[in-house]
């Protein structure tokens, strides 16, 4: 089979080689996939950068979602039969014609459903589902501020944050993706390169603050971000993009700008911060993931989650797809095709 291999930590254009491999045998618990497309998302621009712990040694393949039609079933794997079409996560091994994956990962997709959007569906929008509906547990009338708000998981968070009749903050870098905030029901876009979204809040909320965030951004906007919630307030910290683009010092100074938090600085202003990290939720609690993964296609099929997708590349142009979205070009989900 043909997969697009990370061969160096380098720029978009020199870090992948297309190269012959194994088609993946599935173990037991597991299904194999052919892989019709496969998706992206910026944990990969981390790992391409070498900046993501848990990627596995060079030569290596990544990807964290694919759809297609299930081609073998491993041993004991009954919810599916070959042939089905689904969408799944894999635990990288996802830019491949073929991906094997537990079947706990997997979930069957609507006939009318294309291959992109279940593909959106999958880690961006379970991550969403899962810090939003099983975490925070978000409730009518609640404020809520999604930073990044133009991306896959932002978009998703904003549309669960929608479905449940909360007041919408959210940021995003440039003007045309203020126009799609504001298409998608954000009720307060803030452009964070001309606003500070910090000061934006407090006003707009006269001073109380917002219940939940959701920051993938880090640093100090994680900082800022807590001082911007409201008593009984959450911030979901899930990434930090911000370093993907710095020097040593830049890290440094990044890792640094989160802040450092005593029990009692959050026991007395009675906030919360909550880390999610999906793998580990994946190794730890692979029934969690089968429950967001159902929850999702589920709300996919009632029209609250509408995924958008951002641009669908050919597998030979992931040089092409990975520098849209490290750009910050994209908006919602990009996703490379082998059809
Ligand atoms: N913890 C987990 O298990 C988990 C799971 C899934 C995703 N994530 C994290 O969630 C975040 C969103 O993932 P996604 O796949 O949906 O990506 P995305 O939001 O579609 O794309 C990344 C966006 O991040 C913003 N950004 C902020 N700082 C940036 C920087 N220094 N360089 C580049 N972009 C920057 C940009 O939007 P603006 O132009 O609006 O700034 C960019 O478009 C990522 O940080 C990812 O690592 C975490």
């Amino acid at each position: 089979m043909k997969a697009l291999v990370l061969i160096k930590q380098s720029d978009p254009f020199h870090s992948f080689e297309t190269r012959e491999l194994p088609k993946p045998r599935p173990k037991a618990g597991e299904v194999l996939i052919k892989v019709a497309a496969s998706g992206l998302n910026f944990a990969d621009v981390m790992a391409r950068k070498g900046l993501y712990k848990e990627a596995p040694p060079l030569p290596s393949v990544l990807g964290y979602d694919v759809s297609g039609t299930i081609e073998e079933l491993g041993e004991g794997v009954t919810r599916f039969q070959i042939g089905d079409r689904v969408t799944a996560m894999t635990r990288f091994g996802g830019y491949a014609e073929y991906a094997a994956t537990n079947a706990s990962a997997v979930a069957l997709i609507p006939s009318q459903m294309d291959n992109a959007t279940a593909t959106a569906l999958t880690t961006q929008y379970c991550t969403a589902y899962y810090a939003a509906a099983e975490m925070v547990q978000l409730h009518a009338g609640d404020k809520v501020l999604v930073q990044s708000g133009a991306g896959g998981v932002g978009t998703a968070l904003i549309q669960y944050a929608r479905y449940k009749g909360c007041e919408i903050f959210a940021t995003a870098g440039s003007q045309d993706k203020m126009d799609y905030l504001r298409s998608i029901g954000v009720d307060h876009p803030i452009q964070y390169t001309l606003q500070d979204f910090e000061k934006m809040v407090m006003e707009i909320t006269n001073g109380e603050g917002v219940d939940a965030i959701f920051d993938a951004v880090g640093g100090s906007s994680v900082k800022k971000g807590f001082r911007s919630l409201a008593a009984g307030g959450r911030i979901v910290c899930y990434g930090a993009a911000d370093m993907s683009d710095k020097n040593l010092f830049g890290k440094i100074n990044a890792a640094l700008g989160f802040g450092f938090y005593h029990p009692a600085m959050l026991m007395t202003p009675s906030k919360s911060i909550i880390g999610i990290n999906m793998l580990r939720i994946a190794d730890h609690k692979p029934a969690m993931i089968q429950k967001c993964l159902e929850s999702v296609i589920s709300l996919s099929t009632e029209g609250v989650f509408t995924p958008l997708i951002g641009k669908i590349f050919k597998a030979t142009e992931i040089g092409l797809a990975h520098e849209y979205l490290e750009k910050r070009k994209s908006m919602g989900k990009v996703v490379v095709s082998w059809e």
